[in-house]
């Protein structure tokens, strides 16, 4: 049998009903259920936040995405124009992401809070990086797309800055964020060859 017959075929009986049994459905709003997500510290400007909804977006140019909520000091850096960078930091600097995750850049020095995070200059954009990051990548921004309490912006990637031999798949460990104030690292390595 080919795809798409397959595809074609109807659900076998008591299918939707097993489903309803199976899973609880949300009328509204959003659930994450404790997929991890990495958490990235950004840096708008100068300004830095923790953002753990970002992704690629296509490779060549390489564009990368952020969400940031409306709520945010960032987001109106951001409608300002400032150019910004993603830093990607190992598990370590959980804390300072943590503080950079709570306090709002218009009302305290977030870069005197931290504890072991210091700012240094992006060499090709107008923004600060994080000395201790394992990867880093320099945007200008692309696109800007507003929604209801977050904006997706795109970033142009226009330099990359990485550490060597930091970013093997056994070696690095990753703030993984799993909603509320749960925390995880990727602590094995499965190499599945194609
Ligand atoms: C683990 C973690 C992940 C977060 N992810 C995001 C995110 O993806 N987008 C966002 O706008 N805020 C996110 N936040 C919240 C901001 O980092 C936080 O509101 C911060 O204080 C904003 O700083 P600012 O007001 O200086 O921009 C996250 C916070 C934490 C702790």
């Amino acid at each position: 049998m080919d795809r798409l017959s397959a595809h074609a075929l109807p659900p076998p009986d008591g299918y939707f009903s097993a489903h309803q049994e199976i899973f609880k459905s949300l009328e509204e709003g959003y659930f994450l259920g404790y997929v991890p997500r990495n958490v990235a510290l950004v840096c708008v400007g100068e300004n830095p936040l923790s953002v753990a909804w970002h992704m690629p977006i296509n490779k060549k140019p390489f564009l990368y995405g952020i969400a940031i909520a409306k709520e945010n000091y960032s987001h109106t850096l951001i409608e300002e124009g400032k150019d910004f960078t993603i830093n990607f930091l190992s598990f370590e600097f959980l804390e300072d992401m943590l503080i950079a995750g709570k306090y709002h850049g218009n009302q305290h020095e977030k870069w005197k809070l931290f504890k072991r995070i210091k700012p240094i200059k992006a060499l090709k954009v107008n923004a600060y990086m994080v000395d201790t990051a394992l990867l880093v990548y320099e945007c200008k921004q692309e696109r800007f797309l507003e929604f209801e309490d977050h904006s997706l912006i795109i970033g142009k990637v226009e330099a990359i800055h990485y550490r060597k031999g930091k970013l093997k798949p056994h070696k690095v460990k990753y703030p993984l964020h799993m909603g509320k104030g749960y925390f995880s690292k990727n602590s094995r390595v499965y190499i599945y060859k194609r």
